[in-house]
């Protein structure tokens, strides 16, 4: 994603290739920041309240001082003021924890175009392995002192998964856990679709981030007919799933064409859902 506006909290727009942090920013020191990553379209951040409830939520997780909501507000619509409506955007809103030895939190957004991959996975899916994550499905929320469920910036472990993927020849990857249950992807959510129910791997219950496209997609299932359920579920009851999307906010929705390495047909329930979430129909490749 290559970054095309800066806007830093305080300072308003500034070149992209500015410098915002200090080098002693306990966010790039120890990753030490949560983030929320929103879709912009027709010039607006898609479901931009369930993105900054969500980082006040982690923020009082781990007792970081966020700037008021309006204060928030104001610096996304500074970063897309003039933004192109016909140009999809990726905006990003992080909050550090700011210099070693206190200082006030870094807080900066940025914009940039989707990436073509993203709008090729939304419209020709993607090929998905399985990860083992090394911890049980319940391991991580079961410890009282560790905050779960954040958007934080230390993302090296998602980052290594990605790379993993590259060099494996997939596109993306859905870790499992070691008693055998599918968590979740680097960068998105799982849902998949059994019969006429529409279902995702609880948040609460294994620590993965509780995805907003996901949450969105299942509260509006009913919409479509379906049931929503929040459950575990095996690698092998995902490959009997009549479909399997991977779910997150630039790339919306991409349908799993492949896991580990069994192709998989395209759904008729792609399209539908593409339209829940306010995508206009991609053209199929002919
Ligand atoms: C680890 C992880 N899980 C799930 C998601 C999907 O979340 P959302 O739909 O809120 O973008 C993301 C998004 O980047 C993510 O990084």
């Amino acid at each position: 994603m290559v970054t095309s506006r800066v806007a830093v909290l305080g300072r308003g727009v500034v070149p992209a290739g500015e410098p915002v942090l200090r080098g002693d920013d306990r966010g790039v020191l120890h990753g030490d920041g949560l983030f929320e990553t929103m879709h912009l379209r027709g010039g607006e951040p898609w479901l931009r309240d369930a993105h900054l409830n969500r980082l006040r939520a982690g923020a009082a997780a781990i007792e970081l001082d966020l700037p008021p909501a309006g204060a928030l507000v104001d610096l996304i619509d500074t970063v897309r003021a003039g933004w192109p409506p016909e140009r999809e955007g990726a905006l990003r809103l992080v909050c550090t924890r700011g210099p070693e030895g206190g200082g006030p939190p870094t807080v900066y957004a940025t914009l940039a175009e989707v990436p073509a991959a993203a709008r090729r996975a939304r419209r020709d899916g993607v090929t998905v392995a399985t990860l083992p994550l090394g911890v049980t499905a319940r391991a991580r929320p079961e410890l009282d002192w560790l905050p779960v469920g954040l958007k934080s910036t230390s993302y090296a472990v998602n980052t290594a998964a990605r790379r993993w993927a590259a060099r494996t020849g997939v596109d993306d990857v859905l870790w499992v856990s070691t008693d055998g249950y599918v968590l979740e992807g680097p960068t998105a959510n799982v849902v998949w679709l059994s019969g006429t129910t529409l279902g995702t791997v609880p948040a609460a219950a294994t620590g993965i981030l509780p995805g907003v496209t996901a949450g969105w997609l299942l509260d509006r299932a009913p919409e479509l007919g379906l049931r929503a359920e929040e459950r575990l579920i095996t690698p092998p009851e995902l490959h009997r799933a009549d479909a399997i999307w991977l779910t997150s906010s630039i790339r919306g929705l991409a349908e799993i064409r492949s896991l580990d390495a069994t192709p998989r047909a395209p759904s008729p329930l792609t399209a539908p859902l593409l339209t829940l979430l306010g995508f206009p129909r991609p053209p199929r490749r002919s």
